[in-house]
């Protein structure tokens, strides 16, 4: 998109999937620019929780055994089907932090006690192996040089043979920068190495195809870009790894024959359920179910293509604005996650809220983030309220 095209004024032509619009309510009352902390709610994911809690009134336990229990196999091959892997290859778990502390007891440090994350990633993956840190685990922080992206190289310089996984991003969540995980898995693997990527931040806005990229491991959820709010994620253990891996810790959901009932013996599965805990809450399933719609029906790469030219539009409007956006240099390694540098950006963030935008702060910036049901005019709002701030 060009400057002149993005910058538009109010009321251009939409683009097309603003259709979608209609259907998160919030627009109704507030713009919504913060899909990269919590993806608004859409009617059809309402929708399918009152589906929930109508069977939870109507049939209580009756219905695990039929219909709960067959929403659990769908949803894991719904999200399989989002990054291009199989169903087998999917567990559920409730947050990332859960389902990547089931990867970290997985591991055999014994020869690799190093595990190597970068300062971009989303601290939770490194607070795995600290907390191992007294269990003789090292924990390698690749630094980035801009506060947007980690070189490959720079990852590539740590790892040997003695690192266990190189846990990274996929967009990382404060500059939006989408790192290349194929280089990431092949810098890995070339040494010895597995490789997990957290792609919360980019499964739903970004295509993912786990097995092109190579990728062991992937973790990616509910709450921001597949609108299906908290307490819901997938973790994708490469097929291989998901038959032979034994995680040292344990639920009934990841045993083979989970209702023997036997605590005798533990007989894990023989796919990624073995990463399985315990019982999942269903509320969050049927809310996932249902915002996965609005991304299946209209597919990634079409997202995809709205967002990245919404985000190209957010960009040249803040700097028409005099704001310095912290971005990835180049349009393409950019993801629909804009940082803009601020003194005091709680103070911001709180004036954009009086405004009716609903933004986020990160430490030293405000963090846009629009999604397919946003509008330029959205930017326009936003960015005029966050220019009267600036005066204050
Ligand atoms: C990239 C990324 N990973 C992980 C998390 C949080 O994960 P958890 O599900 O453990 O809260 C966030 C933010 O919520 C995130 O942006």
């Amino acid at each position: 998109m060009t400057l002149a095209g993005g910058l538009a004024a109010r009321g251009q032509a939409q683009h097309p999937l603003a259709r979608y619009r209609s259907e998160f309510p919030i627009f109704r009352e507030r713009v919504y620019l913060n899909t990269c902390s919590l993806g608004a709610l859409g009617e059809r994911t309402r929708r399918k929780v009152a589906e929930f809690l109508d069977l939870w009134q109507s049939r209580g336990a009756s219905a695990w055994y039929d219909v709960w229990w067959a929403a659990l196999s769908d949803l894991r091959a719904r999200y399989a089907a989002v990054i291009g892997a199989a169903p087998a290859e999917i567990a559920l778990a409730p947050s990332i932090s859960a389902a990547v502390s089931t990867v970290a007891a997985a591991l055999d440090y014994t020869t690799r006690p190093k595990v190597v994350v970068t300062s971009l990633d989303f601290p939770t993956i490194a607070y795995q192996w600290l907390a191992k840190v007294r269990r003789g685990i090292e924990v390698v922080v690749v630094e980035s040089p801009d506060g947007v992206t980690v070189p490959v190289d720079a990852i590539a310089r740590v790892v040997d043979d003695r690192t266990a996984l190189v846990a990274t991003s996929h967009v990382y969540f404060t500059s939006g920068a989408i790192q290349d995980i194929r280089a990431v898995a092949a810098l890995a693997h070339a040494r010895g190495a597995l490789s997990l990527v957290d792609a919360y931040q980019s499964v739903g806005q970004v295509p993912v195809d786990a097995h092109a990229a190579g990728v062991d491991f992937l973790t990616a959820g509910g709450l921001k870009w597949l609108l299906g709010g908290t307490g819901i994620v997938f973790l994708y253990v490469r097929e291989e790894l998901a038959r032979r891996l034994e995680p040292t810790i344990a639920g009934w959901f990841g045993h083979r024959q989970q209702f023997a009932f036997d605590p005798h013996a533990l007989e894990f599965h023989d796919d990624a359920r073995r990463f399985e805990l315990g019982t999942p809450a269903l509320a969050a399933i049927y809310a996932q179910l249902g915002g996965l719609e609005y991304i299946e029906e209209i597919g990634v790469p079409a997202i995809r293509q709205v967002t990245a030219s919404l985000t190209e539009d957010l960009i040249a409007r803040a700097r028409a604005a005099g704001f310095a956006p912290k971005v990835a240099a180049e349009a393409a390694a950019r993801s629909a996650i804009v940082m803009l540098p601020m003194s005091d950006p709680a103070a911001a963030v709180r004036h954009l809220a009086e405004g009716g935008v609903v933004a986020d702060a990160r430490p030293g910036h405000v963090r846009l983030s629009p999604f397919f049901y946003n509008v330029q005019d959205d930017h326009v709002t936003a960015i005029d309220r966050l220019t009267t701030h600036r005066g204050h």
